[in-house]
């Protein structure tokens, strides 16, 4: 399973230059109204009003052919939990794909791919991305199989349905297309981008209540100041997450 969507190893500039069409995402779901708030604000907002990207919301009970618009059924074999049905979805993603190309149709599972920074910014290189979200006890297998081209899930724990899972993956990758984020350096100097977390950050007043800033930042002294900034976000990345400096 590998993306490349033909623009692999550029950067910047010539990446912004060559972005001629919005980055189109299309999200498949049995609750479309779940996406109406996170997809209202801040900078997704900012990104689709500034057409840099277009999120459709296609309710996949819409595709349901039964007289009852039922998008679950019993599982074959006995086993407990509904099963999402394969035509509803199969019907909502031949529609699209006979509409455009798609560079990835994603799955999101907590049996999925683990989703990690490295999965968004190759997801933010694509211009078509179809998003399925479970529910249930899962989607027939046959749709995996059939048109699932990867499988993400966005941590160790379950949740509900895959639709906070959809948002999250949005958020990271359309964060990242240029002209999104207001400083273009921004995203570089992001947690996880140098696979190091974050070091603090102070803002006015340099003391408060007696607590106070630490002397260094306030020196002016930049190489000493970049020097610090390194040091605490390594004794954090060895304190939360050492795995990433083994990688
Ligand atoms: Cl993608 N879906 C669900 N239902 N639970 C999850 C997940 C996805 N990722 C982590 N937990």
């Amino acid at each position: 399973m590998s993306t490349n969507c033909g623009r692999q190893g550029m950067i910047g500039q010539e990446a912004l230059l060559l972005q001629k069409k919005a980055m189109r995402i299309d999200i498949l779901t049995i609750f479309p109204e779940m996406f109406t708030g996170p997809f209202s604000e801040s900078i997704i907002k900012r990104a689709i009003n500034k057409k840099l990207a277009d999120i459709y919301l296609h309710n996949i009970r819409d595709y349901a052919a039964g007289k009852h618009k039922n998008v679950d059924d019993y599982a074959y074999g006995g086993r407990a939990g509904m099963v999402m049905m394969i035509q509803p979805i199969a019907d909502c993603i031949e529609k699209l794909k006979s509409e455009r190309n798609y560079d990835e149709i994603i799955f999101l599972t907590p049996d999925g791919y683990l989703f990690e920074q490295s999965t968004a910014n190759q997801l933010s290189l694509c211009e078509n991305l179809i998003l399925l979200c479970g529910h249930y006890k899962g989607i027939d297998e046959r749709i995996r199989e059939q048109y699932i081209t990867r499988e993400i899930s966005i941590g160790d724990y379950v949740l509900s349905g895959g639709e906070l899972a959809a948002a999250v993956v949005t958020d990271a990758i359309i964060r990242l297309l240029p002209g999104v984020l207001g400083d273009e350096t921004s995203a570089l100097s992001d947690s996880f981008q140098d696979k190091l977390l974050s070091p603090p950050v102070y803002t006015r007043p340099s003391n408060y209540k007696g607590w106070e800033v630490p002397e260094i930042l306030l020196s002016g002294n930049d190489k000493e100041i970049s020097l610090w900034n390194y040091n605490q976000a390594l004794k954090r990345t060895e304190e939360r997450r050492p795995h990433l400096l083994d990688e």
